[in-house]
């Protein structure tokens, strides 16, 4: 009795120590979990893989940048920085990336996603995440473009799914009151700081006339544009986007001045009336927003801090760690040039299955010989069988996994438009594999 009584005692302190460090690891935000070495044994050059697509995707497509970082803050702001902007819809369900606020986004910046993807694929098969990517991709445009560098942790996971209903009231809107931009904001544990800082990002890309026609064609039935525009600036803008109606691709540089560079041109330009968009505008009137827009006007630096530490939340903003999330393997769409190359590294690097899907009706493959083609969610599937699967020309989407010992190696070649495959097809399971 005794002896139980100490072991009691000296057990009790033992308890609530174990029990507070389950406590804080349970109470430890998924981004508390994110490292910078989190590939350094899975995939040591991860981060040189991407830096190269990136750079020359950048140099190639010069609008990449822009549109990447748009890409990712509505990636991040929307259910967390998980990617699940780059899955697609499906005959079932419409994902994110096709919700109205989204479809502006350039397929660059998508692009800049999945070649970094491909390119990780041959070297670290299943390892590195789209998330991650899209936070080192942007990080290095925003560097690229002169802006200031930034730590990015890595470790985020993937989504599992994406809903096109979960995008409304989570982005802010050019329309929207500064009241309003900042409940946005604060709702993601933004500050009005972060806010302002992270408008930043419209010192570089374009903006679509039909997100500030309302301020330069007949604004508030004025008949002429908002009054607190410079006159030059808007007439110059009624001019390019005269015919905005019947050409909905015509935009305009956010930043008339220096529309390419990473600088704190944004903020002299919105305190001279020369803001595109009426949110741009706005922050310098509000008495909680035009101190800081003052302040990073006068000085580059104040505004390169603040965007830094305002980039480095926004990159953790609801990260899913662990098995909240996945890898996504192949989960992208290719050109068809793109497909041969493709087939040719899954020969080479012995993936062992592959389906091929579409998504739209009208590209589904046609079925010829032993090998059908089925839709199913996110996918189609392949059943076994040796056999050809035509696919019509366009974009196809290739999900591949790789191989885990025993089973047979798909072969497959792409010859015109016929996929060929020369060996067996594993069945994938309905919904994911
Ligand atoms: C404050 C509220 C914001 C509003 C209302 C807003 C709205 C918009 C709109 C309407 C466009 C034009 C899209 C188009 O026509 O294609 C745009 C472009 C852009 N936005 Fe924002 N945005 C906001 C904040 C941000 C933030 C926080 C970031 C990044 C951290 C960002 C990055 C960009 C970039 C880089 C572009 C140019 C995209 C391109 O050239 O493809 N925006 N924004």
């Amino acid at each position: 009795m005794r002896n139980n009584l100490v072991v009691a005692t000296m057990t009790a302190p033992v308890a609530t120590v174990l029990a507070a460090a389950l406590l804080l690891f349970l109470a430890s935000p998924a981004s508390a979990k994110l490292s910078t070495a989190y590939y350094q044994k899975t995939c040591p050059n991860a981060e040189q893989i991407i830096s190269d697509v990136v750079t020359s995707k950048q140099i190639s497509t010069p609008t990449t940048a822009a549109g990447t970082l748009r890409l990712f803050f509505h990636d991040c702001f929307v259910g967390g920085c998980d990617a699940s902007m780059l899955i697609s819809t499906n005959a079932f369900n419409r994902a994110e990336r096709d919700a109205d606020d989204n479809i502006s986004l350039p397929g660059d910046a998508f692009d800049t996603v999945i070649r970094s993807k491909t390119a990780l694929e041959l070297q670290c098969p299943g390892v590195v995440s789209c998330a991650d990517i899209l936070a080192l991709a942007t990080r290095n445009l925003v560097l690229m473009l002169g802006g200031p560098f930034y730590t990015v942790r890595l470790g985020r996971k993937d989504a599992l799914a994406s809903f096109a209903a979960t995008v409304p009231g989570n982005l802010p809107r050019t329309n929207m009151t500064v009241d309003q931009l900042i409940e946005v904001f604060a709702e993601k544990k933004m500050t009005v700081q972060d806010m302002v800082a992270l408008s930043g990002a419209h010192t570089v890309g374009f903006s679509h006339c039909s997100e500030f026609a309302s301020r330069i064609f007949g604004y508030k039935g004025n008949g002429g544009h908002d009054p607190t525009m410079n006159t030059q600036y808007a007439e110059a803008l009624q001019k390019a986007c005269a015919n905005y109606l019947k050409d909905e691709t015509i935009a305009a540089f956010n930043d008339v001045m220096t529309p390419g560079k990473f600088d704190n041109m944004y903020y002299k330009n919105v305190l001279r009336g020369l803001g595109l968009l009426a949110s741009d505008s706005a922050l310098a009137v509000d008495k909680r927003t035009r101190p800081l827009v003052e302040r990073y006007a006068a000085n580059q630096t104040a505004f390169y801090i603040d965007f830094t530490h305002a980039m480095e939340k926004l990159s953790v903003v609801g990260v899913k760690t662990g098995r909240k999330g996945e890898i996504h393997d192949f989960f992208f769409s290719l050109e068809w040039d793109a497909l041969d190359d493709l087939l040719q590294q899954v020969e080479r690097r012995q993936y062992q299955r592959l389906s091929v899907w579409q998504v739209s009706a009208t590209q589904v493959g046609k079925v010829n010989g032993h090998v059908k083609v089925l839709p199913v969610i996110g996918h189609m599937k392949v059943l076994p069988a040796t056999g050809h699967v035509k696919v019509l020309p366009g974009t196809v989407h290739v999900r591949v996994l790789p191989t885990t010992g025993h089973e047979k190696v798909l072969l497959v070649t792409a010859h015109e438009k016929v996929l060929t495959a020369t060996s067996h097809v594993k069945v994938l399971p309905e919904g994911r594999a």
